[in-house]
């Protein structure tokens, strides 16, 4: 008998098919109201990286919170040396794939894209054309990195509807001037300028603050001055609001040698999605990241 062209096909598309949505009861889809509530009942918040469809689609399903289309994508996924060489149309490009591959299963994760470097430096204006693009590209928020000179821009966005991330401590995309991949705000006088950024991002409406590699005891002091802002760590102690982690990372499949903060996922689990389940599980009850461990 010929094949049809409509013919259906008995059992799940090729190359792969999603998983179906998180078994989780009760799961609304995540919002910044729905994270503020988790805050104010001490649930942590749980954010993984994603860059594809089926990636995306396998985190929500273990029970991750929130995804973000990293610029780390530059490393993970196209093989570059930092995140400086990451363009707007690559981010849409993942953006836009992380989302279609989570409406497919009616997904419940907050997506948030991540602005690249270069295109939010030279004006508001262009920080919100730039956002606007992955907006469109279907994120629910953008991150942008750095503090001092982004506030305004912060606000400008945030006055125009758009949720922000912001990001301090170890911003990948000012390695360079940053001397390498190293710890931040350590001492008074560091600690107490990223405690300032920190307050005046959450001012102009920041709703959201990676705090990557900094001091446990300075980002738990940051968390509790931020009422209004979730800090979420990497590389930061156990004290913030919620934890952020490269999925690559996690899975044990980085390249390289991990960072100290890092926890391979994998090890004991026999899926990607179980070892998810198990990075959400271990931060919700506080045992990741052990602070004499993941922290400085
Ligand atoms: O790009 C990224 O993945 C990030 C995380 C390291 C927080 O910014």
């Amino acid at each position: 008998m010929s094949q049809t062209n409509n013919e259906t096909p008995t059992s799940g598309t090729p190359y792969g098919t999603l998983p179906s949505a998180s078994p989780l009861p009760q799961r609304k889809p995540v919002s910044l109201p729905r994270l503020a509530e988790m805050r104010e009942r001490g649930e942590k918040i749980t954010m993984l990286t994603a860059y594809d469809a089926t990636f995306a689609a396998v985190a929500d399903a273990a029970g991750v919170e929130c995804i973000l289309v990293g610029d780390s994508l530059g490393m993970v996924c196209q093989g570059l040396s930092s995140t400086v060489g990451v363009s707007l149309e690559t981010m849409q490009y993942h953006t836009a794939s992380v989302v279609r591959g989570l409406q497919r299963v009616q997904a419940t994760a907050w997506v948030i894209g991540d602005l690249p470097f270069g295109s939010y430096h030279e004006s508001k204006e262009q920080a919100l054309r730039s956002a606007s693009v992955l907006m469109q590209a279907g994120a629910h928020m953008v991150k942008l990195e750095g503090g001092g000179w982004t506030t305004e821009t912060v606000r400008f966005l945030v006055e125009r509807g758009i949720p922000v991330c912001a990001h301090l401590g170890l911003t990948p995309q000012t390695v360079h001037a940053l001397g390498g991949y190293r710890v931040q705000g350590r001492g008074d006088s560091a600690a107490l300028l990223l405690k300032r950024q920190a307050i005046e991002l959450q001012d102009a409406g920041a709703s959201m603050l990676v705090l990557e590699m900094v001091p446990a005891t300075v980002s738990a002091e940051i968390t509790v001055q931020l009422p209004l802002c979730h800090t979420i760590g990497i590389g930061a102690g156990k004290g913030t609001a919620g934890q952020v982690l490269v999925m690559h990372d996690m899975l044990g499949i980085n390249l390289g040698k991990n960072p100290k903060f890092v926890r391979n996922f994998m090890e004991g689990q026999n899926s990607v999605r179980n070892a998810m389940a198990a990075y959400v599980a271990a931060v919700k009850d506080g045992s990741f990241p052990d602070d004499s461990l993941h922290a400085w």
